[in-house]
């Protein structure tokens, strides 16, 4: 994790490896950039038109020794036409600056934001820079191997404009939300036979002890007393023992109704009996990927510290078959008592959900959160750009939808509505598991709104947008951490 932190001093006096300044398109030089030029008695205008330097988002122009500058580099990154800054194009310049850090093995980065909106770049560079050094290196190679892939930027100071000279509590929010993102890919990377649900638990307890955290962790036996029996029918098959884990971090007092999030933690999903093909099927040990956004979120909080309630549920399993997994037509009854008919054994993440769902009734939660890499289908409809968000509280949805939006981490709202429910029923029990192929995500979000009646809830479906299935970037992209952080902070 990168140490960042706030930086006074004026632009050419920072002692440090790099200065990054912004010059936008037409040359037209940021009030950092002006200052390095006055310093540099118009060096830094002469070689950003000797390069022809576009001034385009992503643009990036590396200096060597500008003189009257005390940095050894000064970093030119582009921050486009006069149209203020976007989240995504500050996220990217962030990403770019560190990576040029890292190719040039520099440990100390000193950005000077523009003036427009700095506090927004400032919190999305930070998220840029945290995943360009991000590497997922636990199951590589020898340690030697390792250390040499590291990347080298270690620290990265933020020189902000004169009017943002009060940014340290966004700053520290930032970087908590980078840290919370860092964990949730992390846990989503780990192989499927690291990553299993006791190693889940284990996980809850460590995060517990070191950012103050109450934590419960319940085995098999603890989840059958509390009646899930719609959780357990996921886990027949399997030789892995369940978890149910339970995180809650105090801010408030007591009698605050806490948000409460629910992950969906299938450590991996083969689809049961209902088996999906082979292909790609590696892709299935992300199907923890809910479960690794209340990870990261509860971490994220566990260092930003509100003054709120917030609790993470998890229920986590394997989905295996076997001859003990369940069968399609099983029926089993829920912890709310309502039955299930499971007609196919690869709709489970609804299975293990409602009874998390049914068990956050005792918080009297204000507001109840799901994540869950639950449908193909929303991959289909929404793709990776949007995650699918369902509620029953036209506020909540807004309010997530807005902090989407402001961390360039989005949702697009889908309808919850009666006329869906029908294709659940079942003439063998109270429902059935799944309906047809027809609105695939809207069905699955109505089986668990009938077990979310109590309270006000907004369901996340992010199969589309936990983790990238192919190319370099193939991995966990800590999605939506970002948005729901940035949500419990707007609750302040
Ligand atoms: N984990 C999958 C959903 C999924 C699909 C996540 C693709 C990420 C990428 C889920 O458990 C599942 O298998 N859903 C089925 C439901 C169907 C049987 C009604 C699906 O989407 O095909
Ligand atoms: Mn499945
Ligand atoms: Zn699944």
């Amino acid at each position: 994790m990168i140490d960042y932190s706030l930086r006074t001093e004026h632009p050419s006096t920072t002692k440090t490896d790099a200065v990054a300044v912004a010059v936008h398109e037409g040359h037209r030089l940021s009030w950092a950039a002006q200052e390095i030029d006055k310093a540099s008695k118009g060096a830094l205008a002469a070689a950003v038109a000797a390069a022809s330097f576009s001034g385009r988002c992503g643009a990036l122009l590396p200096l060597l020794n500008v003189p009257g500058v005390a940095a050894k580099r000064v970093y030119v990154f582009g921050a486009g036409d006069e149209k203020p800054l976007s989240a995504k194009d500050a996220r990217g310049a962030g990403r770019a600056l560190a990576a040029l850090a890292n190719e040039q093995s520099i440990a100390e980065l000193c950005v000077f934001p523009i003036a427009d909106n700095a506090k927004m770049i400032m919190q999305q560079m930070v998220l840029g820079s945290s995943d360009a050094c991000y590497r997922f290196d636990e199951t590589k190679g020898t340690t030697a191997k390792r250390a040499a892939e590291k990347p080298s930027l270690k620290r990265v100071r933020f020189g902000m404009p004169a009017a943002d000279k009060d940014s340290g509590s966004l700053l520290k929010v930032a970087a908590a939300t980078a840290s919370g993102i860092e964990y949730t890919k992390y846990l989503g990377n780990l192989p499927p036979n690291h990553c299993t649900p006791k190693r889940l638990g284990d996980e809850a307890k460590k995060l517990a002890k070191s950012h103050g955290l109450k934590v419960t962790v319940m085995d098999r036996k603890q989840i059958e007393k509390l009646g899930m029996g719609s959780f357990l029918s996921v886990t027949n098959g399997s030789e892995e023992p369940p978890r149910f884990i339970v995180m809650e971090y105090s801010g408030a007092k007591k009698t605050d109704a806490p948000t409460v999030f629910v992950g969906k933690g299938i450590t991996f999903d083969t689809g049961g009996i209902s088996l999906k093909p082979a292909g790609d099927m590696d892709h299935m040990k992300w199907d923890m990927s809910g479960a690794g956004t209340v990870f990261g979120v509860m971490k994220a909080v566990g260092e930003i510290k509100p003054k709120q309630n917030i609790v993470g549920i998890v229920a986590a399993c394997e989905n295996m078959p076997s001859g003990k997994a369940t069968k399609p037509g099983d029926v089993f009854t829920s912890m709310s008592g309502q039955t299930i008919e499971v007609l196919n054994t690869d709709a489970e993440g609804r299975l293990i959900l409602c009874d998390a769902l049914t068990y956050a009734e005792r918080f009297k939660p204000r507001a109840v959160i799901d994540i869950a890499t639950l449908t193909g289908a929303c991959v289909v409809a929404l793709g990776g750009v949007n995650a699918g968000l369902f509620s029953t509280s036209d506020s909540l949805a807004n309010a997530i939808i807005d902090s989407g939006k402001t961390m360039n981490d989005r949702f697009w709202r889908l309808p919850l509505e009666d006329d869906y429910q029908e294709a659940l029923n079942s003439n063998f029990a109270d429902m059935a598991n799944v309906a047809g192929r027809e609105g695939g995500a809207i069905t699955a979000a109505c089986f668990l709104w009938r077990f979310a009646k109590k309270f006000d809830w907004a369901h996340l479906d992010i199969a589309g947008v936990a983790y990238k299935g192919s190319g370099k970037e193939k991995g966990a992209t800590g999605r939506p951490v970002a948005a729901l952080v940035n949500y419990v902070m707007t609750m302040e």
